[in-house]
């Protein structure tokens, strides 16, 4: 515990401007005021408190003005911004955590809604080229989505969809592995889509890399963000990505559900062909100077905002925007990632010293790469013994244990815990007394013991 007090000393948490909740609140027996161990920001990010005043303010202007605080909000003198623009102020914010032009990302939607309205406009099969690349276990959502895509276009799933799983015995897809697939169906892509950090592995891709193998073949390549955003640095820009799409009440903490946004690289766009680009359209997208003329001509506004389709919720971009203020308060996702490879690292470190560490009888792996340039924050964990047709494994004993000694963290069913230390709100301590309770669930569920 020392070393962790000592550790805490030297990195920022902005623990305080969240809601962490107790035992009492979550409803674990115990000191009611004691809080719990969250690490499940990967799931869902606490609640920064700012955002219940921000939310209340919105409401004031509802109340007080009604339909005229769509361009005389009451708290314009306090920062507040008109409801027409209200999607605005968040640019600035949330480009620099994805390494975006100001005119390459909007606020809009929700994550698989978005996945749809761009794979609608970058998925242009054509020829030869029709199949879409994406990895066997995706998340269900992203699956679905490009099966339908495919049949919108008639296409057949079982033959246009190509499904990479990695090697034999090993958890995770080896970069070369991914590129070798591109480059043999380098003829008859016509999409590759991949999430930056796999959301069941905690696997972070190399972007990059993958992206310019695609790009150099010519073909289109979108990311699902997910688990990267707020979680690692991105270069979206620079790295050339086409296109990608996130959700932001995960590592953002902007509650549950809360608005999301996308990526569009500047390059499309470019010329008058591209402006008038075919895509699920709306007046949002149009250039807000004629927007109220309310015109039978579509036209989009250059770059990402051009894909907006509907005027945003209102209380789900103020809190965006509010959650968003502590990555700056922070100084940042790249000081943010600073102590989060460090408590990443530290967790590692203290599972690896369990005496039930990759013990395949009696105890647990780790399933995340162990170099922090293949991972984010999150490491994942598979339980042994495992779960068989006939017998339960041992997970969802040890997940009740340590939920019941207020350490939050998630559970994917059969045999995987997903522990996500979150830089902005968690502490090295929060890490050394998980690792506690979880060795003290072993040690208490042990056949031996009992
Ligand atoms: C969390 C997550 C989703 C959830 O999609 P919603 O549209 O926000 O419900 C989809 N895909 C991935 C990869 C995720 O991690
Ligand atoms: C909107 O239209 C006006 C008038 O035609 C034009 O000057 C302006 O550049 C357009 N704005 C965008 C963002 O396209
Ligand atoms: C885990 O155990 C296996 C088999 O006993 C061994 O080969 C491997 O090196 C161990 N891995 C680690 C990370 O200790």
């Amino acid at each position: 515990m020392e070393e962790a007090i000592e550790l805490d000393s030297r990195y920022k948490t902005l623990k305080e401007e969240f809601s962490v909740p107790t035992f009492g609140s979550f409803g674990i027996p115990g000191d009611a005021d004691t809080k719990t161990t969250y690490l499940c920001g990967n799931s869902l990010g606490l609640m920064p408190l700012a955002i219940r005043r921000a939310i209340n303010d919105e409401l004031d202007a509802w109340g007080e003005r009604a339909v005229d605080s769509h361009f005389r909000h009451p708290g314009l003198d306090d920062g507040k911004t008109n409801w027409m623009d209200i999607d605005l102020p968040v640019i600035p914010l949330i480009k620099d955590i994805v390494g975006a032009q100001e005119d390459e990302v909007a606020i809009m939607g929700s994550l698989t809604a978005n996945l749809n309205a761009l794979m609608v406009a970058f998925y242009k099969p054509q020829g030869k080229r029709t199949k879409i690349l994406f990895e066997k276990g995706s998340f269900p959502s992203d699956y679905y989505a490009i099966f339908n895509q495919l049949r919108l276009n008639s296409l057949d799933p079982q033959t246009d969809m190509i499904q990479m799983e990695p090697r034999k015995g090993e958890y995770t897809l080896r970069t070369q592995d991914i590129i070798s697939q591109i480059e043999s169906h380098s003829e008859t892509l016509a999409l590759v889509l991949l999430p930056g950090i796999q959301y069941y592995t905690g696997q972070l891709f190399d972007i990059e890399v993958i992206t310019r193998v695609a790009k150099s073949h010519g073909i289109i390549i979108g990311w699902d963000l997910a688990h990267a955003v707020g979680n690692v640095p991105l270069k979206l820009h620079d790295w050339g990505v086409d296109f990608a799409v996130w959700c932001s009440y995960k590592y953002l903490n902007s509650g549950p559900g809360a608005i999301s946004g996308i990526f569009v690289h500047s390059s499309h766009g470019t010329n008058e062909e591209d402006k008038y680009m075919p895509r699920l359209a709306g007046w949002w997208g149009n250039n807000a100077s004629t927007r109220f003329k309310m015109m039978e001509f579509f036209d989009p506004i250059q770059g990402a905002l051009g894909f907006r389709q509907s005027n945003p919720s209102v209380i789900d971009v103020v809190s965006v925007h509010a959650s968003l203020k502590l990555f700056q308060e922070y100084g940042g996702i790249g000081k943010l990632r600073e102590k989060s490879v460090a408590l990443t690292r530290y967790l590692e470190t203290l599972l690896k010293d369990s005496p039930y560490f990759n013990n395949t009888e009696y105890g647990f792996k780790i399933l995340t790469p162990d170099d922090p340039e293949d991972r984010g924050a999150q490491l994942s964990l598979l339980f042994f013994p495992r779960t068989t047709d006939s017998t339960p494994g041992i997970m969802d004993d040890i997940h009740q244990f340590m939920t019941h000694r207020g350490v939050i963290c998630d559970e994917r069913r059969p045999d995987v815990i997903r522990i996500a230390p979150v830089p902005l709100y968690n502490t090295f301590q929060d890490v050394f007394h998980a690792v506690e309770v979880l060795n003290s669930a072993f040690d208490t569920k042990s056949p031996k013991s009992s």
